[in-house]
């Protein structure tokens, strides 16, 4: 009986087990799963976009050969999302229509325009750093495909945030303009960077059930917390500042206090109505629609090749 599924689930969520995907779970588990990894996969393929902006104009090949790496990465990320979303039950192609007609969200971050170069740096440094500090705990997810999949997703986070970390050196140390050019991507970047944890803990509507479910470890506000602690000392060395007149060292708190995020702008790009929203859906769309002569293909393929073996 349902009770009975009930209790033996709850006991391995409070023994620190993993749930996986034959396992008995509450319908509003596995609804909440969908939802955030959904909206993570959403987020990997659609992020793909503001970086593939520069690969034609990467300044040297070497830079060029690491930025299609890692946007390719990004593809990989998405693809390993979908695939821990598809043992919950549904279809890729229900996710990507969902995230095509608009009903399904992606990370408010990448509908910022990618004006310069060091705006690649930025994303690396800040971005990344940002998507690191909320994806590491998520190794220790109650569900086990997803927690599986954050292992190789951080570690090649890791890497992108370092060379978004060396490419803002090299421009901060290079030619005034260089410097003004790195500082001015962080000045843009920094504030949307600190909305990816999501709202503040008083307005996050979901965090105390995936708390609980052991989906989520920590608060928003905790993790956005973190992430400044990081950075400021990275600023430094980096020789950047933070565009954060409060942002001062806290003795008492052990922590830096900063200054007050403008929620009205993250609701407004939740919304739709952030700089790129609309050329990042239709650039989406556009991509799949002339993705399906691929996948067409690939099906045909497929289904040839399981003919050949089983026949
Ligand atoms: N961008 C877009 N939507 C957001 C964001 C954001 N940065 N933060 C929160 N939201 C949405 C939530 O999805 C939720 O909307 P919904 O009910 O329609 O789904 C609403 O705002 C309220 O937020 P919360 O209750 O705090 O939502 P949740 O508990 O899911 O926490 C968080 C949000 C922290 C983003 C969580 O979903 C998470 O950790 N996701 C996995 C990481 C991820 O998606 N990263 C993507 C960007 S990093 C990258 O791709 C490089």
């Amino acid at each position: 009986d349902t009770d009975a599924f009930q209790r033996a689930f709850d006991a391995a969520v409070a023994a620190e087990e993993r749930i996986e995907p034959r396992d008995w779970m509450p319908d509003a588990y596995r609804a909440t799963l969908v939802r955030q990894i959904a909206q993570h996969a959403h987020s990997e393929i659609i992020g793909m976009q503001p970086e593939a902006n520069w690969i034609t104009r990467a300044p040297s090949l070497r830079r060029k050969a690491i930025l299609m790496a890692k946007v390719q990465d990004e593809a990989g990320h998405g693809l390993y999302l979908y695939s821990a979303a598809e043992t919950l039950g549904v279809s890729r192609e229900e996710l990507l229509d969902k995230l095509h007609a608009g009903r399904q969200k992606y990370s408010s971050i990448f509908n910022y325009p990618t004006l310069t170069w060091a705006d690649v740096g930025a994303i690396g440094w800040l971005v990344d750093g940002a998507a690191i500090t909320n994806q590491v705990p998520l190794c220790r997810c109650s569900y086990g495909p997803y927690a599986r999949a954050m292992v190789r997703i951080c570690k090649e986070e890791s890497f992108h945030q370092r060379q978004g970390y060396e490419l803002l050196l090299a421009l901060s140390k290079g030619t005034p303009e260089q410097h003004a050019m790195a500082q001015d991507a962080v000045d843009r970047w920094w504030w949307p960077s600190l909305m990816m944890f999501g709202p503040p803990d008083d307005a996050s509507q979901h965090s105390a059930q995936s708390m609980a479910w052991k989906i989520k470890r920590h608060s928003n506000d905790e993790l956005r917390q973190r992430f400044v602690d990081i950075c400021v000392p990275q600023a430094e060395s980096l020789g950047l500042t933070l565009p954060d007149p409060d942002l001062k060292w806290n003795e008492e708190r052990g922590h830096h206090d900063f200054g007050a995020i403008d929620w009205s702008e993250f609701w407004d790009v939740l919304k739709g109505n952030g700089p790129c929203n609309d050329q990042r859906l239709s650039r989406r769309r556009t991509a799949h629609e002339e993705g399906t002569w691929v996948r067409e293909a690939a099906a045909a393929h497929a289904a040839k090749h399981s003919n050949d073996t089983t026949g």
